[in-house]
C-alpha cells in the first residue's frame, strides 16, 4: 500500500497546500461555489481580473459553447479594484487559501497603481494578465510584444511588495520570446496559458455567434496546447509556473506539473461542476501516490525525453 503524497507546493515563495488554485474568471470572488464547498480545501484562487474602475464588460452573446469548450468575449466585467478590496477580499479572508489578485490596466501606470493598492491590502500574489483577447486597450496589445510585457511586468514589479506572476498568452508565435522578457523584466513566476482566440459563425443568420464577432477559446479542447507551452516555457526559463488550460482531472494536471508547472490552475470544468477542483486534487493525489512519490512537488519537470 503507498503512502499518502504530501500536496504542498511552493509558487513563488508563496506556500500553497495543495497545487490547485481555480482561474481567475471561472470562479468569480468565490461567493457561489463558497455554498458548495469549504474554499479553504483549495490552494489558492485566482479572482476575476480586476481593473482601476468598474467595467460592465461587453455586450452579449458573449458565450458560446464550442466543441470540448467554450469561447468567452467577457471584457473583464468586474467591480473595479477598490470594491474588491473593500467587500470581496474580506469574504475571501475567511477561508485559509491563497489569494491572487488578476489585474488587467489601459497603461503600465494603471498596472502599477493595482499592485501598489492590492500590495497594501494583503493579497498573497498579483497575477498581472496582458493576454486578455476581449479588450481594445491593454489586454493582448502587451502580451504579443516582449518590449511592453517587459515594461508591464517592470512597473508591477516597482510597485508591488508582494510575488508578481504575469499570466502569458497563446496567441503567439514564440511563447519563450515573451516569457525571456518577462522574467528578465524581473517577474516572480508565470501563468499560462490564457484563452486561445477563436469565432463561431451561426449558418442560418450568418452572423458571428458573439456580439464582439471573437473570443476567447478554453476548456478541455486546449489541454494539449498548454500542456506544449508550459513544458516550452519551463524550458526556456527558470520561473515557477502556474499551468492551465483544459484541466479537468487529475491526470490533466498531473501533465501540465510534468510538463513543469509547479502548481496548477482549473477554470472552465467548474462551469460543468463545480466540485471539479476538489477531484483534480484528489485525482493528483492518487496519481502521484500511485507512483510512490512522497511529494506531488516531485512531478513538476519531470517528463522524460524520447
Ligand atoms: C474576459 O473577461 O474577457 C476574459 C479575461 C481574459 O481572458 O483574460
Amino acid at each position: 500500500m503507498s503512502n499518502t503524497p504530501s500536496m504542498a507546493v511552493e509558487l513563488a515563495g508563496v506556500a500553497l497546500k495543495n497545487p490547485i488554485v481555480v482561474a481567475s474568471g471561472t470562479f468569480g470572488f468565490g461567493r457561489e461555489y463558497g455554498q458548495f464547498y469549504d474554499l479553504s480545501q483549495l490552494g489558492g484562487i485566482c479572482v476575476k481580473g480586476l481593473t482601476a474602475a468598474p467595467r460592465e464588460g461587453n455586450p452579449p452573446p458573449r458565450i458560446a459553447e464550442t466543441p470540448m469548450g467554450i469561447l468567452n468575449s467577457v471584457g473583464l466585467q468586474n467591480p473595479g479594484v477598490d470594491a474588491f478590496i473593500a467587500h470581496d477580499l474580506p469574504f475571501l479572508r475567511q477561508y485559509d487559501l491563497k489569494v491572487i489578485a488578476n489585474i488587467s490596466g489601459n497603461t503600465p501606470e494603471e498596472y502599477g497603481q493595482m499592485c501598489e493598492k492590492l500590495s497594501a491590502a494583503g493579497v498573497d500574489m498579483i497575477e498581472v494578465n496582458i493576454s486578455c483577447p476581449n479588450v481594445k486597450a491593454g489586454g493582448l496589445a502587451y502580451g504579443t510584444k516582449p518590449e511592453l510585457a517587459a515594461e508591464v511586468t517592470e512597473v508591477a514589479k516597482r510597485h508591488a511588495t508582494v510575488p508578481v506572476m504575469v499570466k502569458l498568452s497563446p496567441n503567439v508565435t514564440d511563447v519563450t520570446e515573451i516569457a525571456r522578457a518577462v522574467a528578465d523584466a524581473g517577474a516572480d513566476a508565470l501563468s499560462l496559458i490564457n484563452t486561445l482566440r477563436g469565432m463561431r459563425i451561426d449558418v442560418n443568420t450568418r452572423r458571428p455567434i458573439l456580439k464582439m464577432n471573437t473570443g476567447g477559446l478554453s476548456g478541455p479542447a486546449v489541454l494539449p496546447v498548454a500542456v506544449r507551452m508550459v513544458w516550452e516555457v519551463a524550458n526556456a526559463v527558470s520561473l515557477p509556473i502556474l499551468g492551465m488550460g483544459g484541466v479537468s482531472t487529475g491526470e490533466d494536471a498531473a501533465q501540465l506539473m510534468l510538463a513543469g508547472a509547479s502548481a496548477v490552475a482549473v477554470g472552465t470544468a467548474c462551469f460543468a461542476d463545480p466540485f471539479t477542483p476538489l477531484k483534480v486534487r484528489d485525482g493528483l493525489c492518487e496519481i502521484a501516490a500511485s507512483q510512490g512519490l512522497e511529494r506531488v512537488s516531485q512531478l513538476t519537470g519531470g517528463v522524460r525525453p524520447w
